[in-house]
């Protein structure tokens, strides 16, 4: 075989996609790939740009599995809602490990693209706000960063307003025959969530007695795992802003790190640490 004709046929791969789809174009990589528009002539802008959209894309899948998690719990078909939160406690776990290249980035580096940040931060994340809510951690007041995107407003609105995923777990702890408060199957959805009475004796029942209430044990640990790995990333997050930035206010006019750590008391599925004690 002449060597133009080997190259050209490179172990029976497909080389002409005149007349088909290829790898680029089944993800849409000319409009990803050109999406990276660094605003300063720093060298490192590249790598904080980066870092936001990888998150934003996984973000964005885990609501995709949380929105189908919440049906499969609302319908009781628990399996594939297992599968489903274990999938995102994953991802979850791989972005607290992320931290580790953007800690890279050293203050001097920061430094020059800060000035062309403005005033955008994380804390405009639409989709970052709707993980919070859809896990229960809801605040009206979030939704006023929105009001100039009608589309984000409406949908933080809808998730505002709908119940968290915690909530429909406590409600099938009440369709499985534990006593749960009528007041807390009728809480206001716009609240975040907050520890009741009922709900801590409902999972006492489960984890004193996990062969008998196998399902909702299961599903309990699931959340615990994904809260936990929840945690780790608010840790990390406020971690290397402190190693970036120290004490200094963020680009979204808040106090920085001291706002960021009390965002680390929070927690999404209070009776589920709260039994731990009392085990
Ligand atoms: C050098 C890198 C970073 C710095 C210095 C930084 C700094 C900050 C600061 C100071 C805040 C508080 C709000 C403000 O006043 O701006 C904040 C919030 C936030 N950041 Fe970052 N951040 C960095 C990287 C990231 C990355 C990579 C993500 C990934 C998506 C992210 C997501 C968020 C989110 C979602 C919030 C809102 C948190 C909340 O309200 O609980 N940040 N960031």
């Amino acid at each position: 075989m002449d060597e133009t004709k080997k190259d050209a046929d490179w172990h029976g791969a497909q080389m002409d996609f005149s007349r088909s789809m290829s790898y680029g174009d089944y993800l849409g990589l000319d409009k990803i790939l050109s999406a990276q528009a660094p605003l300063s002539p720093n060298h490192n802008e590249m790598l904080f740009i980066i870092q936001h959209q990888t998150s934003e894309l996984w973000i964005k899948l885990m609501l995709h599995e949380l929105q189908a998690v919440r049906t499969h719990i609302r319908t009781d078909d628990l399996p594939p809602a297992f599968k489903m939160l274990a999938r995102v406690a994953r991802i979850m776990d791989q972005l607290v490990h992320a931290w580790d290249v953007l800690a890279t980035m050293t203050p001097p580096e920061y430094s020059a693209i800060r000035p062309y940040l403005a005033s955008s931060s994380g804390f405009q994340s639409f989709q970052y706000r709707e993980l919070e809510f859809i896990l229960g951690n809801k605040n009206a007041a979030m939704l006023a960063v929105h009001q100039t995107s009608p589309e984000h407003h409406a949908l933080l609105e809808r998730e505002l307003h709908a119940p968290s995923i915690y909530d429909e777990a406590v409600r099938l702890l009440g369709r499985s025959g534990l006593a749960i408060a009528p007041a807390r199957l009728d809480a206001d959805p716009t609240r975040p969530t907050v520890q009741d009475d009922s709900v801590m004796a409902a999972w006492l029942e489960v984890y004193r007695d996990p062969e008998h209430h196998w399902a909702l044990y299961e599903l309990a640990e699931k959340l615990v795992d994904l809260e936990t790995a929840f945690r780790f990333w608010r840790f990390r997050h406020v971690s290397t802003v402190e190693r970036i930035i120290g004490f200094k206010t963020g680009t979204g006019g808040t106090a920085g790190v001291s706002y960021l750590r009390k965002m680390l008391d929070v927690v999404l599925f209070p009776e589920l640490f709260a039994l731990r004690t009392a085990l």
